[in-house]
């Protein structure tokens, strides 16, 4: 009989998982004066689809996901893994609307989390038409206040290229840290690039 075998994995020490799978409420909306945030649903593929088409010269360069082809197939089959993502506890991904019109406006979220040393990354993405208004900024604010409150993280990351101006102003912005350059910690254009890694602890934001 190997080492492996004689294991008895009952007994293994196991962690306090602090991120609940499948306990973090869904039925949610996080707002502002100017933003309204709620988990994505599979009826946000028009709206996805369109936006995304609409800002592909921006997001191509730096969103991986992002490319001349995207199609609305690639909108829903995204969409609809969202739920099981989000039970499981593996990302919390949002649909971003205009809080006065209703109107779509990009996507954010939670995602790589580290559920043992309570840590995560935010990422977050605004169609070309609604740039330069805030949006983001705001965006940040209200993810990582919910981030602290229901998933008791005790740090959010934002990783931004280092030459990702307008991000870099969006995590600046939003107050985070600014902690030192990950080298070809992204990829840009097809390219590993450096970038730089900002954080956010509970006190900053809530
Ligand atoms: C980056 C992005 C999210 C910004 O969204 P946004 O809603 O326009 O962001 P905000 O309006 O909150 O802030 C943008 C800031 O960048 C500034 N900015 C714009 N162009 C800039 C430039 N070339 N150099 C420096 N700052 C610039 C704006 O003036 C603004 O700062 P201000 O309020 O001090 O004037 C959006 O452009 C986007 O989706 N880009 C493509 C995807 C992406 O890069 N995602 C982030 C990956 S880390």
């Amino acid at each position: 009989m190997s080492l492996l075998e004689k294991v008895d994995t009952k007994t293994l020490p196991t962690y306090d998982i602090p991120i609940m799978y499948g306990r973090i409420n869904r039925d949610i909306t996080l707002t502002d004066d100017k933003v309204m945030l709620r988990p994505y649903r599979l009826s946000d593929a028009d709206s996805l689809y369109r936006a995304a088409r609409e800002s592909l010269k921006e997001l191509m360069v730096w969103m991986p996901w992002a490319h001349q082809e995207y199609s609305k197939k690639e909108s829903r089959d995204w969409l609809k893994e969202r739920p099981g993502k989000w039970k499981k506890g593996i990302s919390y991904d949002f649909a971003i609307f205009n809080a006065a019109d209703g109107s779509y406006m990009g996507g954010c979220g939670i995602n790589d989390i580290d559920h043992a040393y309570r840590k995560a990354n935010l990422g977050y993405w605004v169609r070309t038409s609604y740039t330069g208004q805030g949006v983001a900024t705001a965006v940040t604010l209200l993810l990582a206040k919910w981030g602290f409150k229901e998933l008791k993280l005790n740090r959010i990351e934002i990783v931004v290229a280092t030459n990702n101006k307008r991000s870099l102003r969006v995590a600046e912005k939003a107050g985070a840290k600014r902690e030192g350059i990950l080298r070809n910690r992204l990829i840009v254009n097809n390219s590993a690039c450096d970038a730089v890694m900002h954080s956010l602890i509970p006190g900053e934001v809530l």
